[in-house]
């Protein structure tokens, strides 16, 4: 799996041409307050994607940004409206941007063609329609019709092969990443191929199912597992340990899983570290949390994905705090998936102390998995590909240049 065929906005020309932006709003909000409003409760992902945002404004680009919020399942849904994110963005970006109405249908059309170089356009959430979970080839070209360029700077999206992380970027051959990819693969790529060693993951969250394909794939480069979460449970049950009392029983799968990699572990001769104590079967316990930053302590890269404990519970968050205190202060390169490991250390205040805190949940495991995502895949520009754009309802408003570029 190589990415070195993605082409970065950087390389691309995009001054004065309509850039179809998909982006990763799909931020956690609030409950509606009195008034129906919702209020972003963390914008990384926005904070995040605006170097992309910024550097296409100042490229006088004109620019259509597209995301889904929540799971509204193909239905107009007001709940989901991306209204609170234009406003926080125009705020962040201090510059109008226009929510439009609909992602798709004339009004559009005539909306985005009307764009001055500059000038920021958020589409309504994607997954009001359903041909977007679909990738719906005549929906994709509704979407994009009007754009000569397409940049995906979704990382959180790019597992999913929709309409338009995967069906739009087939229909306009001029195509990149943004610098969030950019910056995700940066870190994320050395811990398939090459990472510093020693290299340590620690794993934590509650399916060991879940994970199974990503611990396999890591097993190849790692250099020794840390395992706590409730997760941990299923690898008690695979060895025939009693479990904590207050636990709850693993299923059936998660503990075959755990089994499997057990039994890949000895194969391979690596340290799978497992707690030895806990607190309540919710928390590791000081035993352990030593073992852990013991076998840390010399590591060169160290990957988390998932809490060690119930965090949220402030009697339950000492084995995930004092960890992520710990790894902070040494000298490997830090680097964390998931949304809620992510939170944990934003909660702690360390977030600055690591080298990256990934904005994908099930993207950075699926892409930990080695095989590539489909809305990555998609951006590669091989020597000799053929063109993907096969669809009518795209109209091409510019003739391709010498490069290829429309
Ligand atoms: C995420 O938050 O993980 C991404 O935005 C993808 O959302 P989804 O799981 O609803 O496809």
């Amino acid at each position: 799996m190589s990415n070195k065929f993605i082409r970065s906005i950087r390389d691309l020309e995009i001054t004065n041409k309509t850039i179809f932006l998909r982006v990763d709003f799909n931020v956690p909000l609030s409950d509606p307050d009195s008034e129906g409003v919702r209020k972003i409760e963390d914008d990384n992902r926005i904070q995040e994607t605006l170097p992309t945002i910024q550097y296409a404004i100042e490229k006088k680009a004109k620019i259509v940004l597209a995301s889904h919020l929540g799971r509204p399942k193909g239905k107009v849904d007001p709940q989901f409206s991306l209204q609170p994110i234009a406003e926080h963005l125009a705020n962040l970006l201090g510059i109008d941007v226009m929510l439009a109405d609909d992602c798709i249908g004339d009004g559009i059309d005539l909306l985005v063609r009307n764009l001055k170089p500059g000038q920021v356009i958020l589409l309504e959430n994607l997954r009001f329609h359903k041909e977007e979970e679909g990738n719906d080839p005549g929906f994709s070209g509704k979407l994009g019709r009007n754009c000569q360029v397409y940049i995906n700077d979704a990382f959180g999206t790019a597992h999913r092969k929709h309409a338009s992380t995967y069906g739009v970027a087939a229909q306009i051959p001029t195509r990149g990443m943004g610098f969030l990819i950019e910056k995700e693969l940066k870190f994320l790529d050395p811990l398939l191929q090459n990472p510093a060693q020693p290299f340590w993951t620690v794993l934590g969250g509650s399916k060991v199912s879940d994970k199974i394909k990503t611990i396999e794939s890591l097993l190849r480069t790692v250099n020794g597992i840390c395992i706590g979460g409730a997760m941990a449970h299923a690898f008690s049950a695979a060895m025939g340990e009693a479990l904590p009392p207050k636990a709850k029983e693993p299923s059936i799968e998660d503990v075959n899983c755990a089994a499997s990699v057990i039994r890949s572990a000895k194969k391979n001769d690596l340290p799978l570290l497992l707690p030895i104590d806990t607190n309540e079967g919710f928390d590791i316990g000081p035993k352990t949390i030593g073992k852990f930053k013991d076998a840390l302590g010399s590591a060169k890269t160290i990957f988390w994905n998932g809490p060690v404990g119930w965090f949220e519970k402030p009697e339950y968050a000492t084995g995930t705090r004092e960890l992520a205190e710990f790894i902070a202060t040494t000298y490997a390169l830090k680097i964390v998936g998931g949304g809620d490991t992510v939170s944990a250390i934003e909660q702690f205040g360390l977030a600055s102390r690591y080298d990256h805190l990934s904005t994908g949940g099930g993207a950075v495991l699926e892409y930990l998995e080695g095989n590539g995502l489909p809305g990555i895949e998609i951006l590669k520009d091989y020597p000799n590909r053929k063109s993907h754009h096969k669809n009518a309802a795209l109209q091409p408003t510019d003739e391709p240049d010498e490069d290829g570029n429309r």
